[in-house]
């Protein structure tokens, strides 16, 4: 039987989404259609396999080899790599490259597994290769991933039929080496991963405040000097890192000659890499090695920590500008990308209103304003960059007082200055800190330091990088990226964890279609993206998530990691190892209200994050005066769980509430709100000035107690029908709430 996943439902002409079945292991990112032939003989590779490939295109051959390659170092197989001449048909028992003329789209490939072989085929090379990333992951994780030989290793490859083509042409990851330098082998095996999920730009951004990292043949000191500093700073813990020098001092940079090598690397797995050189601002680190190049001639000290600094590049100095050009000439003779980043974003203006240099430009340009001379120095960099056969791209400030048609934005500041470029026929590429920042903590708690902030692993998978943008605009979105600015991240075992498993879903947001992209189906297929990772010796964090199915006779738990078992209580109670453990039979949970906590336990007894649940709950009702995000709605502040929450998407006025009325009336002793996290020194996501309200009879509302440090608890001598936190000042922080405990 043909298990199609576009199987037209409802009414004629509608097609469900193509969702993963069980049966196949978890494709990350999701190809456009898959049809598994369930029942269909699969396909057995071992060591009498062979490898074709169609003669008459260099990339089949290239290609052919990269993968007997990979399962050669990871599976021990030796296989016997042929050519296969046009016109002739595939032999059984061979894995054959072929070169199409109708699978045309420049990333595009069609994989199609029999019982008597594997076809891949696409018109590019890059079609080829995410052929074989796919066919890697169709694999059992062992013969692709892990580098450990097996003795007469088999496998079977299940029979299905697969055509992909990517949504988006830009589907990166940034990766700032600045704030922490990180070993070159390493950014390679990060490249691997990026490439196992078909992203293919690497925006490597090499200059800030705190080091200059990558060679300038033109100005030596910049390395010498500027890509050290005298320790690890931003309060960190010296031993968190080992990149220090034989002088102790801390940094490090790459040569022209080692980028090259990253270069071709990235090159030979379809990833561009797109230098950033930053300027007008965070130019500390240059400016200490050139004072001459700020508008106060220094001393100019490295930063140590992070935030904006006022000491920015001088423009109104021509020998600033031919620094700059000289800096992008190098860069864009090293980097073949047509795309050059020049940064632009958070440059004070302070230093420029009190330079005699800067404030002469301003008037012979006939400039307005100390924010027109950013925009002139952007538009100067743009044609600069432009004579030389290169594309321009910066962060959304460069959109202020005009830019040049060829540029390109990168929307960090949430979409709107993207939408707004878009508008104005930029091409742009969406990176906004509200779902791609991954410096953001994953969870609320438990986590090591990071810049704060709060990006969940779903939050990310509901980025969509054309939300908003009118649909004439949306071809000028070129596609998506996440960030990686490495402030508290000091070595790369912590940058591994922050990266994965976000970038799973990062890479399913720009590569799959929209309408095929669902949240269950993909947490369901990470479960085999997890065992990649481990075998890749890949950090991430484990998620906690067990799904709680409602079968007929009770509870069923379904972990998100293999090679676990699950552990219970149903008294509300923490779990521990020793509980009670899941044996796979329906757990019995009666009728009355009833708190189930779960966690997964590791082969090694690891234990993970605690889920919980209410079942039997009364039935209630919750609304908002308050926008909120979509996955953060209000029902959220009542479910058993701290992490599911309630998150404005505005920040709350006097006057603002969240209500929960319950159908019937309720018996309860106490209540406890706790809403988000105060920030030190000011600021955070908790409610600043607000009461917690009950109600007999769901519209008179009385006192309970007042919001401190983001909490209100009180006690409940009769029975309520309704409760309600109720926002007495304003505050700019979004408010979250994460839960409301009630007692009996
Ligand atoms: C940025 O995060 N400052 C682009
Ligand atoms: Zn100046």
């Amino acid at each position: 039987m043909k298990n199609l996943y576009r199987v037209a439902v409802v009414a004629v002409g509608i097609t469900v989404a193509p969702f993963m079945n069980a049966e196949l292991p978890g494709l990350i990112p999701l190809p456009e259609s898959v049809e598994e032939n369930v029942g269909a003989k699969p396909f057995k590779l071992d060591s009498r396999t062979e490898i074709l490939f169609q003669v008459g295109n260099a990339n089949t051959e290239k290609n052919a080899r990269f993968f007997a390659a990979l399962l050669k170092k990871n599976a021990g197989l030796n296989l016997k790599i042929k050519a296969l001449p046009k016109g002739q048909k595939p032999a059984a028992g061979t894995i054959c490259f072929a070169d199409s003329r109708t699978v045309k789209a420049p990333e595009a490939y069609t994989l199609r597994v029999s019982k008597s072989g594997v076809v891949i085929r696409a018109g590019t090379d890059a079609g080829l290769f995410y052929g074989i990333q796919t066919l890697r992951q169709l694999l059992p994780p062992q013969a692709t991933f892990d580098g450990v030989a097996e003795r007469n290793f088999s496998a079977e490859i299940p029979a299905c039929e697969i055509t992909d083509a990517p949504r988006f042409a830009w589907r990166g990851m940034h990766l700032d080496s600045c704030r922490h330098y990180q070993d070159l082998e390493w950014i390679k095996k990060l490249i691997d991963m990026l490439a196992s999920h078909k992203i293919n730009t690497l925006h490597w951004h090499l200059t800030d405040d705190q080091g200059w990292r990558i060679e300038i043949k033109k100005y030596p000191k910049l390395t010498q000097s500027a890509a050290w500093r005298s320790g690890i700073g931003f309060g960190l813990d010296p031993n968190s890192t080992t990149h220090y020098d034989k002088k102790k001092r801390y940094g490090g940079f790459y040569t022209q000659k080692q980028a090259k090598e990253l270069i071709e690397y990235a090159a030979a797995r379809h990833i561009t890499i797109v230098p950033e050189i930053e300027l007008p601002g965070h130019a500390l680190a240059a400016l200490t090695v050139y004072p001459e190049y700020g508008c106060t001639g220094g001393p100019y000290k490295m930063g140590m920590q992070g935030g904006v600094f006022e000491d920015v590049y001088c423009v109104g100095n021509e020998k600033t500008l031919k620094f700059l050009e000289d800096v992008l000439d190098e860069v864009s003779e090293l980097f073949p990308s047509k795309f050059i980043h020049v940064g632009g974003d958070e440059c004070p203006k302070k230093r420029w209103e009190k330079c005699s240099k800067c404030q002469a430009k301003i008037k012979a340009e006939g400039l307005k304003n100390e924010h027109e001379l950013q925009s002139h120095v952007i538009q100067h960099m743009e044609r600069h960059l432009s004579a030389k056969g290169k594309r321009l791209i910066g962060w959304d400030e460069i959109l202020e007082g005009g830019l040049a048609k060829g540029a390109a934005v990168m929307s960090w500041r949430g979409t709107s200055g993207g939408i707004a470029s878009a508008r104005m026929g930029h091409d742009v590429v969406m990176a906004p800190y509200t779902h791609v920042y991954l410096d953001y903590a994953q969870a609320r708690s438990g986590e090591p330091r990071s810049m704060g902030g709060f990006i969940p692993f779903e939050r990310v998978y509901q980025f969509n990088p054309t939300a908003g943008v009118p649909a004439e605009f949306q071809k000028h979105i070129l596609g998506g990226q996440a960030n990686v600015w490495t402030e508290y991240i000091p070595n790369e075992k912590h940058a591994e964890y922050m990266i994965a498993p976000r970038i799973s879903a990062l890479a399913e947001v720009v590569w799959t279609p929209q309408k095929n992209r669902r949240w269950d189906d993909f947490s369901k297929r990470m479960s085999d993206q997890y065992t990649r990772f481990d075998l890749s010796n890949f950090n991430y964090r484990r998620p906690s998530d067990i799904r709680f199915e409602e079968t007929e006779n009770g509870i069923v738990f379904i972990p998100a990691l293999r090679n676990t078992h699950v552990v219970y209580t149903l008294d509300g109670s923490e779990p521990t190892a020793s509980s009670k453990k899941f044996t796979g039979k329906p757990i019995p949970v009666g009728s009355e209200p009833l708190k189930i906590s779960a966690r997964m336990v590791g082969a090694d007894g690891k234990l993970y994050g605690v889920i919980q649940k209410f079942v039997n709950l009364p039935k209630f009702k919750v609304s908002t005066t308050i926008e909120y995000h979509d996955a953060n709605t209000p029902d959220q502040i009542y479910d058993a769980s701290l992490d599911n929450v309630f998150w404005s998407n505005r920040s709350p006025r006097s006057g603002d509430t969240v209500t929960l009325v319950f159908e019937n009336s309720q018996n309860f002793v106490s209540i406890r709100a706790i809403t988000g996290k105060e920030k030190k020194g000011g600021g955070g996501d908790a409610l600043k000035n607000g009461i917690l309200e009950v109600s007999s009879d769901g519209e008179k509302f009385t006192e309970v107690a007042k919001f401190s440090s983001g909490i209100a608890s009180g006690k409940i001598s009769a029975p309520i029908k309704a409760f309600r936190i109720r926002v007495l000042g304003s505050q700019s922080d979004w408010l979250v709430i994460r839960e409301v405990e009630l007692e009996k």
